[in-house]
Order: C-alpha cells, then sequence, then structure tokens
C-alpha cells in the first residue's frame, strides 16, 4: 500500500482484517513511525483497534523501503495523495508519479498496479506506459479502483462499501476482486469498466455530491431573500425520492481534501480533453461554495453590530466535518481567518482538529472545551455540526458569554431552544424564531433577515455580563 494517510492507513488495515498480507510504504517519518507503534496519526473512529489487530497478528508492517515492497508484493494499491496544483486547477501527479519511478526500477516478473487515489481521467493509461518503461524483465498491468470511503466512516465504507468499482483488463480486475472476495461475498456489487470509466467514477460522483451542496445553498440565498426556511424546503423536496434529503443540508458548504480539488482538476482535465463547455457548472457550484464562507463572516459580522473589530467570536468546530480531524480547506478554519483579519478576537474549539488547526493556523487562539471558547464572547459560531455542539445545552453557556448570540453555520441547532432561552440564533438561508412553548401558533413564523437585523434588534434580548 504506497501512501498510508486516510485513505491508504484505512485500507491496509482493512485488508489486513480481510487476512491478507500487508506492507504500508509510507515517506512521511512521522507516520510511519506512528503507524508502526500502533498509533493512527489522523482520527477514524474504529481505525485504532484495527490497525493493533492487524500489527498483532503479523499480517500487516509499516516501511519506507521501495526495494522491500517490491519484493514483497506483486499487488501494489496506490493510495498517495493527488492535490491541487499550485496556482492551477489541475491536480498534482507528482506523488503518484514518484511511487512509480521509485517502484518500478525494483520490479520483475508480472506486477499488478492497482489505482485508488483520484486521478484525472488517462492517467492510468499513462502509468501504464511509464511504469513498463522502467522494468528490464516482466510486464507491469494497471487497473483503477476508485476509493468512496467517507472520512469518519472509513472502516465500514472499506469492508461493507456501496459497491466496488475496478476498471482494466478483465483478468486483472478478476485478480481484484479475490482480493475482495469477502466483500463481494456478502453482497456488495462489483461493477467491472474499462480504464476511463473507472477513473471518472469518482471525480463523477464527487462532483454530484458538490453539486447538491451548493445547489441547496443557492436555494438557501433564495429563501434568505424571499424570508422562506430552507431546512423546511430541504425536508419538502427531498421526501421526493428521486431527489432525496442527504447532502441537502444548507450551511458554511463544503471543504476537506477532497470535493473542492476534485471538482477543480475535473474541470482542469475536461478541458485538456476539449469538453470544457461540459462542465462550466462546476464553476458555479464552487463560487456559491465559496461565497457561503464570505457570507457566513458577513452575518457573524451583522450579528456583532456590523464591526468585528474588538468583537470576541468562538468558533465552535475546526475540521471540514464532523468525525475526523481534516482540516485541509476546512470552511470553519477559513471562516475563523477571515474573522481574525476582520479585527475579532477568535477562539476556536474542535473536538479532535486542534493539532492540526494548530499547524496550519497558528495565530488563532485555541480552547481547551466549548466553555473555554465561549467565555465572554460576544458570538458563538458552530462551524462544524459535531453532535457535543447540536446537544449544548444553551442554558450551560448563558452565563459565560458576554451576548447571547449564536450562529448555526450549518442549520444543525435546535434554534427554537436556543430562542427560548433567551439567545438570538442567526443562520444563512433564513432564521424562523418559532416560540417553544407555541409550536402551533397560528401565526406564520417571523424570518430574520441578514440586512434586517441590527445590533439594536439583540439588545434587549441579550444581557452582557461586562
Ligand atoms: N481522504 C479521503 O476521504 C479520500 C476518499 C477517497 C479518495 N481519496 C483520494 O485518495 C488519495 C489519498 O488521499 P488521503 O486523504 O489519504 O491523502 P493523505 O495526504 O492523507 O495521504 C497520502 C499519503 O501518501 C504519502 N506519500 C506521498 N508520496 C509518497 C510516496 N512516494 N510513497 C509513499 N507514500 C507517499 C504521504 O506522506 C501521505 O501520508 C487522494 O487522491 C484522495 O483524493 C481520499
Amino acid at each position: 500500500m504506497f501512501g498510508c494517510g486516510y485513505l491508504g492507513a484505512t485500507h491496509a488495515a482493512c485488508m489486513a482484517e480481510l487476512g491478507h498480507h500487508v506492507l504500508g510504504v509510507e515517506t512521511d517519518a512521522h507516520k510511519l513511525a506512528a503507524l508502526r507503534s500502533g498509533q493512527v496519526p489522523f482520527h477514524e473512529p474504529g481505525l485504532p483497534d484495527l490497525l493493533r489487530r492487524g500489527l498483532d497478528s503479523g499480517l500487516l508492517r509499516f516501511t519506507d523501503d521501495y526495494c522491500e515492497a517490491a519484493q514483497f508484493a506483486d499487488l501494489h494499491f496506490i493510495a498517495v495523495g493527488t492535490p491541487q496544483k499550485k496556482g492551477e486547477y489541475a491536480a498534482d501527479l507528482s506523488h503518484v508519479h514518484s511511487v512509480i519511478d521509485r517502484l518500478a526500477p525494483h520490479l520483475s516478473g508480472r506486477h499488478l498496479l492497482i489505482g485508488k487515489s483520484t486521478v484525472p481521467v488517462g492517467t492510468a493509461a499513462d502509468l501504464l506506459v511509464r511504469a513498463n518503461a522502467q522494468v528490464d524483465d516482466g510486464h507491469i498491468d494497471v487497473v483503477w479502483n476508485p476509493e468512496f470511503l467517507r472520512e469518519g466512516h472509513a472502516i465500514d465504507d472499506t469492508l461493507s462499501p456501496d459497491r466496488i468499482v475496478v476498471g482494466g483488463a478483465a483478468q486483472s480486475c478478476e485478480r481484484v476482486a479475490e482480493i475482495y472476495a469477502p466483500i463481494l461475498a456478502a453482497g456488495t456489487p462489483l461493477l467491472v469498466t474499462d480504464l476511463p470509466t473507472a477513473e471518472l467514477v469518482k471525480v463523477a460522483a464527487n462532483s454530484f455530491l458538490a453539486t447538491k451542496i451548493s445547489f441547496i445553498n443557492a436555494i438557501s440565498e433564495v429563501c434568505e431573500a424571499a424570508g422562506a426556511d430552507v431546512s423546511l424546503l430541504a425536508d419538502a423536496i427531498g421526501h421526493d425520492g428521486r431527489i432525496g434529503r442527504r447532502f441537502l443540508n444548507a450551511g458554511l458548504g463544503f471543504g476537506g481534501g477532497c470535493l473542492p480539488k476534485d471538482i477543480r482538476a475535473f474541470m482542469a482535465r475536461a478541458g485538456e480533453l476539449g469538453a470544457d463547455q461540459a462542465l462550466t457548472f462546476l464553476r458555479e457550484v464552487d463560487s456559491i461554495n465559496m461565497r457561503r464562507r464570505t457570507a457566513m463572516v458577513e452575518l457573524v459580522s451583522t450579528s456583532c453590530g456590523g464591526d468585528l473589530l474588538g468583537a470576541n467570536i468562538a468558533v465552535l468546530g475546526a475540521a471540514f466535518k464532523p468525525d475526523s480531524d481534516d482540516v485541509r480547506d476546512s470552511p470553519a478554519l477559513n471562516v475563523a481567518g477571515q474573522l481574525q483579519l476582520r479585527g475579532a478576537a477568535v477562539t476556536v474549539y474542535d473536538p479532535c482538529a486542534m493539532a492540526n488547526s494548530r499547524r496550519l493556523f497558528p495565530t488563532l487562539s485555541y480552547a481547551q472545551s466549548v466553555q473555554e471558547a465561549c467565555a465572554g464572547a460576544d458570538a458563538v459560531l458552530v462551524a462544524t455540526e459535531w453532535s457535543q455542539f447540536v446537544e449544548i445545552d444553551p442554558d450551560d453557556l448563558s452565563p459565560i458569554v458576554r451576548r447571547r448570540v449564536v450562529i448555526d453555520g450549518r442549520r444543525c441547532l435546535p434554534g427554537d431552544r436556543w430562542h427560548a432561552a433567551g439567545w438570538v440564533y442567526r443562520a444563512l438561508g433564513g432564521t424562523p424564531v418559532r416560540h417553544a412553548n407555541t409550536p402551533k401558533s397560528p401565526e406564520p413564523p417571523h424570518f430574520l433577515r441578514d440586512h434586517d437585523v441590527r445590533l439594536d434588534d439583540h439588545v434587549g434580548v441579550v444581557p452582557t455580563l461586562a
């Protein structure tokens, strides 16, 4: 397994769990040392136990030695990163190329490279040529086996996936199916395709998900302008089986190490293929998504009376999504950084992503708990929907904040409950203010809109401790 990050370490441990002998190859010395000693260098529920079991059984080992890897295996998974190129939309394939260039010269006989990294269509065919040009004796085949795991659910998604997709020559695809035999025996569908289709499946899936999120966020902008509630709207349209409710949560939008860079790389690749017009809508998907971050900064600013200078803002959440410590392109941290640049004193708390956040944004302040982050806050922004934030009792925070203003960046909080506890509750996408004790009021809910809420509106309901 070449590359033992979020994807590779999980896949390595899961393959050992299936009974295979696995050697993980990782070039980052810190990650390698951690994995060898049974420590998972990132947060993934259940993975520490699986890793420990793999190491103890002797089925799983880690190295940085390509020569050892070449001698150890004839099936080689590629799970290294494919980040966005600096200053370009295209994917940076240097890590993938480095795997080929370091591995191939050590290979003899027949070997199969199984690509799991997300790559631009056409990469596998190039790698086939690149790899075979570097072997003296033998043949290397390449198949693509895209990965659909979600961080936070990575083990389940690997051992009980929705589907397994493998693209390439029939005989090589059969070998991959053998690796996954227990999973397939449990009823997981196997889709065998050609190479370009397998590569495209992954970026098409991510583009669809990104589009669904940006669709509801675009509707959310209209809801705000019209005084409608985007969450109720999503419930209503989500009942239609053709639409479905999942990925229709308006809020701060998507981030992380996959969706943003994947849709950009997809656009870049379509351009190279002369099919750029087909994907121009993804540019809009991207820009709707990025607009959420600036809109959120504006909403926080408005909630603080239009000026962030000197305001204390608690940002709850730093990871790009709950149950992960991944802060790559995290909307939460991006907004926290922008708030700080506008003069606010920002204190961030996240249950798992503190160390990664500190590395990426060392100038923000970090707290050890929700309570510490919220002490003296003029506004509390929930930026990642960790269940521990969704379950916060507003009465616990009321005595410690300076002003009772909560901004629900993920539309995940029970707004009525916060309102009943005397808080001003704000969210992008229309904020219905219902009174908890009058749920069946014949009055239509009153909606706060960003532009019609000023600090004055809060003064009557927000006591200050100062
Ligand atoms: N993270 C996810 O949820 C997820 C899901 C599906 C697909 N993917 C795709 O999988 C790929 C990996 O993503 P990730 O999130 O695991 O990235 P990551 O950055 O967490 O892991 C990549 C690892 O590869 C290592 N590496 C780099 N060059 C190497 C080399 N030459 N030899 C050995 N190791 C090397 C890095 O040190 C790093 O640990 C990407 O293409 C990504 O788009 C990720």
